[in-house]
């Protein structure tokens, strides 16, 4: 048996995996909205702004509080525009809020709001059973939207949902998430957020989607992602995103989440576990993760079950074991 000092060595020749990460990186926290869309207990109007106002206070920049939707379509956000109203808002922070159509922008703007995300999918059927539109009319609504938003002033994000997988028609081919894409940039919104609606997505086809999009001319300054956890690849996706160069990923306080027209989604990715990982790989977020934790431990308890969060498991697994309090 010879020891590992008898191996020969050979210099490591491969540049470094993680070259293209950036050093810092933007989380867009979609808890208030994606979060709590599709959970039974609706909080109170004063949870959720407290909700809001803590995760602010933990660092978060860029955050999407609520929907202006039907609330006939989502029930548990209901109360947008006391939601909107109440926050008290800080002038570092970009908050962001869904809108559907010319109806939602109007509520937006009396809700003071100057940034929204218009948001569809690359597929058709997900799009007739979640906004009620085909792919087409869609997009001509958006276009409008988009125009009367920005002539308020205001910035506008665009989602594309089921980018790796539909819950109705299955896979989705590369050049429709393009063509969505493509589509919602030509008409103004400044970014793109690449929805994994189902949480299907594995790290090669988010290669491939990146190549995909980045050979159609699209730029890494213009794509974010979303990834639902449903089933665990969440971070590791994100790994390949960061080494393409992503700058913006979206996730949710707890790993709360899922859209009630996508059969079989489950929560986003966890805030406090993007951040852990990030932070471990050198990459800053300027948040605060024992707060998170904090706000996750209180989510927790008003919605009266755990919450998918692994950091937190581990988090309050440890404190139980040293016997500390959380
Ligand atoms: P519709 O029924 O076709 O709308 O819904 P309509 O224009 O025919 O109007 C019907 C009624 O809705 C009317 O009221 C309108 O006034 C009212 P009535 O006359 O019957 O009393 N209405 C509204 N009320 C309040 N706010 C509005 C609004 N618009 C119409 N904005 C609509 C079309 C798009 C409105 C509906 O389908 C809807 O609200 N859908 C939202 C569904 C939703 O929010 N899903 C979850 C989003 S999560 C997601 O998409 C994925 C994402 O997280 C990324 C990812 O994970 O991939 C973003
Ligand atoms: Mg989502």
């Amino acid at each position: 048996m010879t020891s590992s000092s008898d191996q020969p060595t050979t210099p490591c020749v491969q540049p470094s995996l993680f070259a293209a990460i950036p050093p810092e990186v933007t989380i867009y926290e979609v808890g208030p909205r994606d979060g709590l869309q599709n959970e039974s207990t609706v909080l109170s109007v004063e949870r959720k702004v407290g909700m809001i106002e803590g995760l602010v206070d933990a660092g978060i920049r860029r955050i999407e509080v609520t929907s202006f939707v039907n609330p006939r379509w989502i029930p548990a956000l209901a109360d947008h525009m006391e939601v909107a109203a109440k926050i008290r808002r800080k002038p570092e922070v970009d908050y962001s809020a869904l809108v559907p159509n010319m109806r939602g922008l109007d509520s937006a703007t009396r809700a003071g709001m100057k940034e929204i995300a218009v948001f569809m999918a690359a597929s058709q059927t997900h799009n007739r059973k979640n906004i009620n539109k085909s792919t087409e009319d869609a997009l001509k609504t958006y276009g409008e939207v988009i125009k009367e938003a920005q002539s308020r002033g205001m910035k506008v994000r665009g989602y594309v949902s089921c980018v790796y997988g539909c819950p109705y028609e299955g896979s989705v081919p590369a050049q429709q998430v393009i063509d969505v894409s493509a589509a919602l940039l030509d008409m103004g919104v400044f970014e793109i957020s690449l929805g994994d609606t189902i949480g299907v997505g594995t790290p090669r086809q988010v290669e491939h989607v990146f190549r995909a999009l980045l050979g159609a001319g699209l730029t890494m300054d213009q794509l974010a992602v979303h990834f639902h956890d449903t089933r665990g690849t969440a971070l590791a996706n994100i790994t390949v995103a960061l080494q393409f160069g992503v700058r913006t990923i979206d996730s949710a306080i707890g790993g709360l989440g899922g859209c009630p027209y996508a059969p079989g989604a489950s929560g986003n990715v966890a805030t406090e576990d993007v951040v852990y990982m990030l932070s471990g790989m050198g990459v800053s977020t300027g948040v605060d993760i024992d707060k998170l934790v904090g706000i996750s431990t209180q989510l927790s308890s008003y919605l009266a079950r755990e919450l998918p969060s692994k950091y937190l498991k581990a988090h309050m697994g440890h404190c139980a074991r040293v016997g500390r309090s959380l």
